[in-house]
């Protein structure tokens, strides 16, 4: 590959400078003319009939334009995602406190608020299950029309009794994790706009516009070219703006269809938190067998996530986790059962790592505890049986290359002096120990096998006569730096252009066809390949009228630096901006979309074995926490997190990635929980009761980037954003574990959880 211009660059991203300037507009800041405003009516109980729906007195406030059921929707009440259970309105029951029963239409917030009030519903109590297992259980009422079962995944080789009799240990372990709350800044909202010819256009705040065009033409029974999904910049996401943004879209285009006006719905932070999905809680069972020199022999597992009372993204997420479940290592005999089984709770989605830190939690304890058992160094122990290039994971993938994980062990090990300080710890300091503990992840970038019919993505890139570049893709920005990571790709592609003679255009589903979800980590890899091929048929045209100006064959022509030129005379060149302008006089098109389809993947569902995913991305984290022995208060005091990602577009922003994640995955295990009372309400739903981790609760950040070229990706990119996330659990609670000196298999790992550990 010649060298890279712009790739690999800490360029400043381009949507920063209005972002932190406060002139980015989201979609709360906009208003329309005729605009009214909507608010979602919600239940209040996890699992009742709906006997009486009265809105009569409602409808009668001043301000209040109308008041939507079920019964008003002219398309399908559902909600497109895996299986066909979710609805936009409940109907007959409702099945978790949140979940939308009416929505409100008025021509204020004030109306809005007091025709909430005068809402009322008699509802017949039903028996409520809050426990994913005791769901499965025979005799557990029926939550979900599709049955409690939401999903099941499974993974099985080699010989599992086999496995265990040849092993000198066996390590057992229960392991729990709880919910997470996306917390991004903004919460979910959109803005529907009536067309003319009976059309609707949504702007709004998301991930996955081409689900939410699914979900606009569900509600509303509209075909795709008729309805315009257009993303307004998303003040974050991590995973929450995947499913739910179709439900929101649909109920604002519902009303807007209703009283011919735009509407808009903006949630405030107490239904976002009520009503939106979470992390999966779950609990997990793990048998781990070794050999006494370390090496790993057999690892059986039984995982329950906990979906609450819809799929919605579940199959997906629980098939990420089954494939995760054992880690990134060498395992020749494995038995795996993921289950997820429906609760009268909110339903549960995507969240950075999607069903993985789950298994990674629970699988880097049970490391931890098999080299505790064989007196081995943790770190050595997984190591030694860490997946190398060659090597086949537990579901039967060779990995021809692209495996970084030796390299990111070193880097992390060094950086971190890992064996002087586990040598000298646990250390006593007064009331204070110190602990250190690592965890190793891969990730299966893309959406793999289960998603393999939509793991495509589409570009458009057009050459302005001046020689500026837009650009235009099917994946979004909701503000992990998309946007500034593709502009270096299109600005490279170009043959090295200047990123200021580049503008990227909103997220519109009328510019650009289906480019799947932004999710799994797949933006830069898919949207980047579908921009190179775009860029290459654009080159091949401006190399024709950079030959004319060079006199010479097309062939000849090379680019590089913004320029084109031929080798034999580097010296003598054209810029960019010239040859865009020969083309243009010459009527060159210089519009074009470029394509991209993921490499094949397959799986068997029966064995858990196939090709699940494209290529993993590798990260060794490790942390060294510090518990006050008197208040058990537990803070991660530094965290090195060595990442490898294939090829880094942009290290600064990279680096942002790790840290921000680490940062997440710190608050994921030490403080972030979700109160439910009796009736799986929730309890604490705003920013003063659900704690996330503040400056002042941020460790110290290492960051290392390893880069183990993947050559299908673009420049060698592999996915990374959820990665940073994934692991830090795991390797604060074997930190907090080697402090204490006591097993912790649960977080988050509260004060009062830790002291009652310490008890005795
Ligand atoms: Mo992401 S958690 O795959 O939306």
């Amino acid at each position: 590959m010649d060298e890279l211009c712009v790739v690999g660059k800490s360029i400043p991203r381009p949507d920063a400078w209005d972002k932190v300037m406060g002139k980015t507009r989201y979609v709360d800041d906009i208003t329309l003319p005729g605009m009214a405003y909507a608010a979602i009516y919600y239940s209040s109980l996890p699992h009742a009939e709906i006997k009486e729906l009265n809105i009569a007195k409602a409808l009668r406030v001043p301000g209040v334009l109308a008041i939507l059921r079920a019964s008003d929707i002219p398309g399908k009440n559902f909600i497109p995602m895996i299986k066909e259970d979710w609805t936009f309105f409940a109907k007959e029951k409702v099945v978790y406190p949140g979940e939308p029963i009416a929505l409100i239409v008025a021509e204020s917030k004030d109306a809005i608020m007091d025709a909430w009030e005068k809402i009322s519903v008699v509802y017949e109590e039903l028996p409520a299950i809050f426990d994913p297992e005791e769901s499965l259980k025979p005799g557990a009422p029926q939550i979900n029309p599709i049955g409690n079962l939401l999903s099941l995944h499974k993974i099985r080789t080699g010989d599992l009794e086999l496995g265990f009799m040849e092993s000198d240990v066996i390590i057992e372990g229960v392991y729990e994790t709880d919910y997470q709350e996306h917390a991004y800044l903004e919460t979910q909202g959109a803005l529907a706009v009536p067309g003319a010819e009976g059309g609707m256009t949504i702007y709004g705040s998301m991930q996955c516009p081409f689900y939410v065009l699914k979900g606009v033409c569900m509600i509303l029974g509209l075909p795709q070219h008729k309805v315009r999904i257009v993303q307004t910049p998303t003040g974050g996401a991590f995973g929450g703006k995947e499913d739910m943004p179709s439900l929101f879209a649909g109920l604002a285009a519902l009303a807007a269809w209703s009283i011919k006006r735009p509407v808009k719905l903006v949630l405030d932070r107490r239904a976002d938190i009520i009503m939106t999905s979470k992390r999966h809680p779950s609990r997990s069972y793990y048998r781990l067998g070794a050999k006494k020199d370390g090496t790993l022999m057999a690892c059986e597992a039984r995982v329950y996530l906990d979906p609450g009372a819809y799929a919605t993204l579940t199959p997906s997420v629980l098939w990420r986790c089954c494939i995760h479940s054992c880690g990134p290592y060498r395992i020749p005999h494995v038995k795996v059962d993921a289950f997820a089984g429906a609760t009268n709770k909110v339903p549960c989605g995507a969240y950075r790592g999607f069903g993985s830190p789950q298994v990674i939690f629970a699988m880097e304890r049970q490391m931890d505890k098999l080299a505790r058992e064989i007196a081995m160094d943790p770190l050595k122990l997984r190591a030694m049986n860490a997946l190398r290039q060659g090597d086949s994971t537990v579901t039967g993938q060779t990995l021809p290359w692209s495996v970084g994980l030796e390299e990111c062990i070193q880097k992390a090990a060094e950086a971190s002096r890992w064996e002087e300080k586990r040598s000298r710890y646990p250390a006593e300091d007064g009331y204070k120990r110190r602990g250190i503990g690592c965890s190793f992840l891969h990730y299966g970038v893309g959406l793999g096998a289960a998603g393999s019919r939509i793991d495509v993505a589409e570009a458009y890139v057009q050459i302005k006569p001046d020689g500026g570049a837009v650009f235009a893709v099917g994946t979004t920005d909701m503000g992990q730096g998309m946007q500034g990571v593709l502009t270096q790709i299109v600005a490279e592609g170009l043959g090295g252009i200047a990123p200021q003679q580049i503008q990227m255009l909103p997220v519109d589903t009328m510019q650009v066809g289906d480019s799947g979800p932004t999710v799994a980590s797949r933006a830069t890899y898919t949207s980047g390949n579908a921009i190179l091929d775009a860029c290459e048929k654009i080159m091949d045209e401006m190399k024709k009228g950079a030959a004319l100006l060079l006199k010479c064959e097309p062939s000849q022509v090379r680019a590089g630096g913004g320029k084109f030129f031929q080798e034999s005379a580097p010296e003598i060149f054209y810029t960019f901006a010239q040859v865009a302008a020969e083309c243009s006089a010459r009527h060159f098109g210089l519009t074009h979309t470029g394509y991209f389809k993921s490499p094949d993947t397959y799986w068997d569902s029966e064995t858990g074995q196939g090709k699940a995913y494209v290529a993993y991305s590798f990260g060794v984290q490790i942390a060294e926490a510090e518990v006050d022995m008197q208040t058990g208060e537990a803070r991660v005091l530094d965290i090195w997190a060595a990442h490898d990602l294939g090829k880094v577009v942009n290290p600064k922003m990279a680096q942002g990635q790790i840290e921000g994640g680490v940062v997440q995955g710190v608050g994921y295990s030490l403080m972030e929980f979700i109160a439910l009372d009796g009736k799986g309400r929730i309890q604490n739903p705003s920013f003063s009761n659900y704690i996330i981790p503040t400056s002042l609760d941020a460790p110290l950040v290492h960051s290392e980037i390893v880069e183990s070229v993947y050559p299908e990706g673009p420049f060698g990119v592999k996915g990374f954003g959820e990665t940073p996330l994934m692991g830090v659990a795991a390797c604060v609670a074997n930190a907090v574990s080697d402090a204490i000196g006591r097993d912790v298999d649960k977080i988050p790992m509260l004060p009062e959880r830790l002291l009652e550990k310490m008890k005795g």
